[in-house]
């Protein structure tokens, strides 16, 4: 039986997108540069098949379409339908006919087939539970390259950076448990991990290879 956030932690999960899904692509200007740092680091190759676990509003699918081609496929996954639904308007506007949607959350989801990569771009909800990371490891293959990027706390001097931290959290996030190391439960798969900062350490881009 996986491990479901509880019932308070779920529905305000997806009142929060619900709530931002119209405005969410504006918010997200600022932090672009650092998803297209994140993507780079899938190292994905043209015909590679990827996930983009907790996909929102699609915002990924473009640098994640030029990296794999038209031979490679996305298979986003998203829980909040209000989210998926600015995504699947994305994938009609754009004609892009190689993404898959599943509108489910991720620790039930089914994929289709194994994955050669996975994204976690700004999803630590999902980060934080050891059911949802587990299924996604699942629908890997051995040696698949893994990203998790998104908000952790810096040192405890950087006051300032951490106050932007905490005001992002609250707003985007259910629990602020493991913000001083969000990637921990998906460290337990991977092999080769690598761990750098931005925005003076309030941002983390991990990345490693799932165990042979
Ligand atoms: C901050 S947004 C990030 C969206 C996208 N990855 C991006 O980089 O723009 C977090 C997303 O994770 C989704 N999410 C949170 N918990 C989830 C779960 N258990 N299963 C599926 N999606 C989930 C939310 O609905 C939201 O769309």
């Amino acid at each position: 039986m996986p491990n479901f956030p509880n019932c308070t932690d779920r529905q305000k999960a997806l009142e929060q997108y619900r709530l931002r899904a119209a405005l969410y692509d504006s918010e997200l200007v600022a932090f672009e540069p650092i998803r297209r740092r994140a993507i780079e680091r899938l190292k994905l190759a043209p015909g590679a098949i990827v996930l983009d676990v907790g996909c929102g509003t699609g915002l990924s699918f473009a640098p994640l379409l030029q990296a794999v081609g038209w031979r490679g496929h996305i298979i986003g996954i998203e829980q909040c339908p209000e989210m998926l639904n600015l995504a699947c308007a994305r994938v009609a506007q754009q004609g892009w006919p190689n993404v898959t949607l599943l509108n489910t959350p991720v620790e039930i989801s089914h994929t289709p087939t194994q994955a050669d990569a996975a994204l976690f771009h700004f999803t630590h909800d999902i980060l934080r539970n050891p059911d949802a990371v587990d299924n996604v490891v699942q629908g890997l293959k051995p040696g698949a390259h893994v990203v998790a990027a998104g908000l952790q706390w810096s040192h405890p001097w950087a006051w300032v950076t951490n106050w932007c931290v905490m005001m992002s959290a609250m707003y985007s996030v259910t629990s602020m448990e493991g913000l001083d190391q969000p990637w921990s439960h998906l460290a337990k798969h991977l092999e080769a991990l690598e761990i750098s900062t931005e925005s003076m350490g309030g941002i983390y881009i991990a990345s490693g290879v799932v165990a042979r």
